[in-house]
């Protein structure tokens, strides 16, 4: 089954909402399940939701593997922009996952290409990522998987364009002081995940998303691969879904969802 759903809520504490609870229906079925974590702004309410469902004792991630998608080399892990640092404060602290079942490539590593090598092997072993969560770049790269990425590249280094090294300036106190390499999933290893769950809010998000959903695939608009993943989710909020064409059909689908396929 190949297949792109298009969600559009109201808010992005809708839209949120639902891909938590997708999550949380794949962790209840699949106690040791692989998740994919992104980083950035957009899947912070997501993870807040997963934080409550988690203290409220709905949802033990005590058996989950987790992998990140990216990480700045050559930065320490205890740098407050690292991804390292962003995961372990926003989600995986709060939801107690264990440490050694948590996997975020190494950008301190000395070997490089040996790390990427390592990572993808380590995704094998699991079984694969059952769920990866996604945000997208005004550029539409996911991970960071900057335009012009192969479409069937894995993990590897990535030079970051000037736009995403200025997106990510404030964190670092500085456009100057943002990394110019990372370690990020190809695309190829993105679209192994047997479910991609792809937030974006906001205006700014309004353009590649059209680009992504609508336009054709093409390796300038990276997230467009996702038009042939087995399971792609889209979830949006009014301003993201702006400039989609067919915005009247998306809602018509998913407001005629049988009951059985409702998340
Ligand atoms: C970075 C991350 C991406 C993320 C993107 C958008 O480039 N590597 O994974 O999707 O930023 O970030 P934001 O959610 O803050 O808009």
């Amino acid at each position: 089954m190949g297949a792109m759903e298009v969600i559009i809520q109201s808010d992005k504490r809708q839209a949120s909402l639902l891909g938590a609870r997708i999550i949380a229906r794949q962790v209840q079925k699949k106690p040791n399940a692989a998740l994919g974590f992104a980083t950035g702004k957009t899947p912070l309410l997501l993870y807040q939701f997963l934080v409550q469902m988690h203290r409220e004792k709905e949802l033990d991630f005590s058996r989950v593997t987790a992998f990140n998608l990216d990480e700045y080399i050559g930065l320490d892990p205890s740098h407050p922009a690292s991804f390292h640092s962003y995961m372990w404060q926003n989600l995986f602290g709060p939801i107690a996952i264990r440490e050694d079942k948590v996997n975020i490539p190494n950008g301190m590593a000395a070997d490089i290409p040996a790390a990427c090598r390592k990572f993808e092997e380590t995704i094998k072993s699991s079984g694969g990522i059952d769920i990866q969560i996604l945000g997208i770049g005004r550029d539409g790269h996911i991970g960071f998987n900057e335009p012009s990425s192969s479409l069937t590249s894995r993990t590897r280094i990535k030079t970051l364009t000037a736009e995403t090294r200025r997106d990510h300036g404030q964190e670092f106190g500085g456009d100057e002081k943002v990394p110019f390499h990372v370690i990020t999933m190809g695309l190829g290893t993105i679209m192994e995940a047997r479910t991609c769950l792809l937030l974006a809010f906001g205006k700014e998000k309004a353009r590649p998303i059209a680009q992504t959903i609508e336009g054709p695939i093409t390796a300038m608009v990276p997230a467009s691969i996702l038009q042939l993943h087995q399971r792609a989710i889209v979830l949006l909020d009014e301003e993201a879904a702006a400039e989609l064409t067919k915005i009247d059909y998306y809602r018509w689908v998913y407001g005629h969802k049988p009951d059985w396929q409702k998340y």
